[in-house]
């Protein structure tokens, strides 16, 4: 059976206050497609007074330090964002494994964190333009996923196939190989967790929009999309998830 559709828009370093209408305007529409889960993961800054004006809608955090607790100044931990009301958070975002130089097992310890916590976990993978042209993204990517995978996996957990090329560049990879990447994703979720890796949702993202949902969507074992640039007003958002 096809796992749910998830729609998760990631606002990046963009949202201050003056967003939160919009932030309602997007949860108000989405509570009318029942047949899937939305979300939006925001500046911390932004997640407990979104919380309060969104209650029961998905609002989730984009990164979470690995410890619970300690001298780690400027971070912020699972439980912190669980206190704050977020649903979910991201991990291993490619603009994070790059700035911040987070390595593989960092983004393992991360999830496992998340999860532990009780949030939602959308583990992010990608590979640049350099491995794609090279014709080693399938593998690349697996060996990523496998080296940053969770060691037990549970109902809330996600990851999402973000080629570096295809973010906020307008490039997206044909349906053929988001389809062949997805389905080694799929294989290596089940040799890691059994039949619960058929659960574990895998979304796209990168250069997701109102014209190419449908399309993405449409591939085998793509559950879902994180959205960058696109969800970050209802009227771009909203038509993404109404295609899945
Ligand atoms: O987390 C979201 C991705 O980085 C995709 O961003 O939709 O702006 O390309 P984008």
């Amino acid at each position: 059976m096809a796992n749910k559709k998830l729609v998760a828009g990631n606002w990046k370093m963009h949202g201050l206050s003056a967003d939160l209408p919009e932030i309602a305007a997007i949860a108000a529409a989405a509570s009318s497609y029942g047949n899937v889960d939305v979300a939006l993961c925001l500046p911390a800054t932004l997640i407990e007074r979104a919380v309060r004006a969104v209650p029961g809608f998905a609002i989730g955090g984009q990164d979470v330090h690995s410890a619970e607790k300690g001298a780690h100044t400027g971070c912020t931990s699972a439980q912190m964002l669980r206190d704050a009301g977020a649903a979910l958070t991201i991990v291993g975002h490619s603009e994070r494994r790059e700035a911040q130089h987070e390595s593989d097992a960092e983004v393992k310890a991360k999830a496992e964190a998340g999860l532990a916590a009780g949030l939602g976990v959308i583990l992010c993978i990608g590979e640049s333009l350099d491995v794609r042209e090279s014709g080693r993204a399938v593998e690349v990517v697996d060996a990523q996923l496998a080296a940053s995978l969770p060691a037990e996996t549970r109902d809330n957990l996600a990851v999402a196939y973000e080629p570096i090329w295809a973010i906020g560049t307008g490039k997206v990879p044909s349906v053929g190989d988001i389809g062949e990447m997805h389905a080694a994703l799929r294989e290596r979720l089940v040799a890691a967790y059994g039949e619960a890796g058929r659960g574990v949702r895998i979304l796209y993202g990168g250069s997701v929009k109102a014209s190419n949902a449908a399309e993405i969507f449409a591939v085998p074992d793509v559950d879902g999309a994180l959205v960058g640039g696109a969800s970050l007003k209802a009227a771009d958002f909203l038509p993404i998830v109404a295609a899945a």
